[in-house]
């Protein structure tokens, strides 16, 4: 078993698959409007406790229990305590849910840079989106029609998707990662000269460093923060403990912990620059406050920017062509971690080949994908997406501190990655672990369903029903499905096929 499970074929091939599971879309894509809608700068604040307090500790927790344990999520927990399997299993399923609607804004990306080389948006870039291209539905329960663009987007991607993973850890992931991760930071930093240097940047950057206090007493402002970072790292899906289970025995996992988060924040950080000064040059041109240039909404990407690239002219189809491009390139590096997450907790269960696991997933993520392709797509991602961030990765960080932290023992852990690393972590991860990242995403966790419940999520917008079956409802069956996954039996011998002796 422990011979047919993939590997890296170097330590800066793992870099930057982790790297480039990180840095996806909601780096350019969902970070920019959340810092836009949460006070600017102000959003800096809770998005740097979440980082140290939460993130950066659980990054740790992660590579050093995949590596510990060599195994995917589910394999790990079984190994560590057959009793938490279910845990192991929670992630895997989220991460294929999230993939079933990543796959859908990559199809948008894909559509849009098509549309980028003659800016066919015109100038009436929100109906574009919303009626034209989205033809979005009378609401959850109004499928609406299918729609053909993003239909056949979504085909390519999980084609794609499927290739990748079919040739492997090595063959696959990390050659598509060597390739797409460079080229992207590459774009990206093209973007950001051009966004900062354009004329009227600095009323947007001026916007997004003079940040709005009020904001950060607000607790939606937090959960948001702790969401992000949770989503932006990959955390609690199960990808970075499956990754990590590839890496060679003697591995310095304490430092790919920190560059992973530090690369993850400084691109997230770099985006947000372009961004605002790119708002700036916006309201600048349009001669109207920044508050009102952009939507606060996932259509910042695809409502926003269009009109951007048409406002600077003949320049804005290469920027235009240059942003979907790197929303394209984020976004197939993490759907593929994604995937790899669900693949190999299945592959390590049943023993059967990977490319019949990988196979199989891609057809049935693909079938569920398409309902997204319909008029009422945007309503199922926007519920699922709110539910998955706020009650499911959420939540599994918090038992994942909890039962590696307390069950596991979280000095075996700290043991293990020091035994292995050259830079060594000391107590104050273990006290991170069992006392302070449990009790602020317990505070967080409780008040985020008090508030679920007081103010219903989208506002208003949607009827309870829709909330139930699409929020609770999808949660619930993630649940479901893992409690029953790990009572189902494991191939012969594979939780005591480990050579689990410490590496001096
Ligand atoms: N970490 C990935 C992202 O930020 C999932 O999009």
């Amino acid at each position: 078993m422990e011979e047919n499970r993939g590997q890296w074929g170097s330590k800066i091939g793992f870099i930057l698959a982790v790297v480039g599971s990180a840095v996806g879309l909601g780096n350019i894509w969902r970070y920019p409007y959340l810092l836009y809608s949460n006070g600017g700068g102000a959003f800096l604040v809770p998005y740097f406790i979440a980082l140290f307090t939460a993130g950066i500790p659980l990054v740790i927790l992660e590579y050093g229990f995949g590596h510990k344990f060599r195994g995917s999520g589910a394999l790990s927990f079984a190994r560590a305590n057959k009793k938490f399997e279910w845990l192991g299993w929670w992630p895997s399923f989220s991460s294929f849910i999230i993939l079933t609607y990543y796959t859908m804004i990559l199809s948008w990306a894909m559509n849009f840079l098509t549309f980028s080389f003659g800016k066919t948006w015109g100038a009436d870039t929100n109906s574009f989106f919303f009626n034209d291209f989205l033809q979005v539905s009378s609401g959850p329960f109004d499928i609406g029609g299918m729609r053909w663009a993003i239909f056949i987007g979504i085909t390519v991607i999980w084609s794609f998707n499927w290739f990748i993973s079919y040739k492997g850890v090595s063959g696959g992931i990390e050659k598509l990662n060597k390739i797409l991760l460079p080229m992207l930071l590459g774009i990206m930093v093209i973007i950001v000269i051009k966004g900062v240097t354009l004329p009227g940047a600095s009323v947007g950057l001026n916007r997004l460093f003079t940040p709005d206090w009020s904001k950060v007493k607000e607790l939606d402002v937090w959960i948001d923060a702790y969401g992000q970072v949770f989503f932006s790292l990959s955390l609690a899906m199960g990808i970075l403990i499956t990754y990590s289970s590839y890496l060679p025995k003697k591995s310095d996992i304490n430092n790919s912990a920190f560059m992973t988060a530090f690369a993850n924040s400084g691109f997230e950080f770099l985006c947000a620059i372009g961004v605002f000064g790119i708002l700036g040059f916006m309201a600048t041109a349009q001669g109207v406050p920044i508050d009102e240039v952009a939507s606060q909404s996932i259509g910042l990407a695809f409502v926003v920017f269009p009109k951007v690239f048409s406002l600077m002219g003949p320049i804005g189809t290469l920027f235009g062509v240059l942003f979907f491009v790197s929303l394209v390139f984020a976004g197939l590096t993490s759907s593929i971690s994604l995937m790899e997450a669900f693949v190999s907790a299945v592959t390590d269960k049943t023993g059967s080949s990977r490319k019949k696991v990988v196979t199989i997933t891609a057809i049935v993520g693909y079938l569920v994908s398409v309902m997204y392709a319909t008029g009422a797509g945007l309503y199922f991602l926007d519920i699922i997406d709110a539910f998955i961030n706020s009650f499911s990765i959420v939540v599994v960080g918090l038992l994942e501190a909890i039962v590696i932290g307390w069950v596991v023992g979280a000095d075996k852990i700290r043991k293990h990655t020091n035994s292995v690393s050259i830079y060594r972590i000391g107590k104050w991860w273990e006290f991170m672990i069992k006392f302070v990242t449990p009790a602020i995403l317990i505070y967080m966790v409780a008040s985020n369903i008090i508030n679920e419940f007081n103010n219903p999520y989208g506002g208003g917008s949607y009827p309870t029903s829709a909330l139930i079956l699409f929020g609770w409802g999808v949660v619930g069956a993630i649940i479901i499905f893992a409690t029953l996954t790990s009572r189902a039996k494991w191939k012969d011998g594979t939780l005591e096929d480990i050579d689990n002796e410490e590496v001096a």
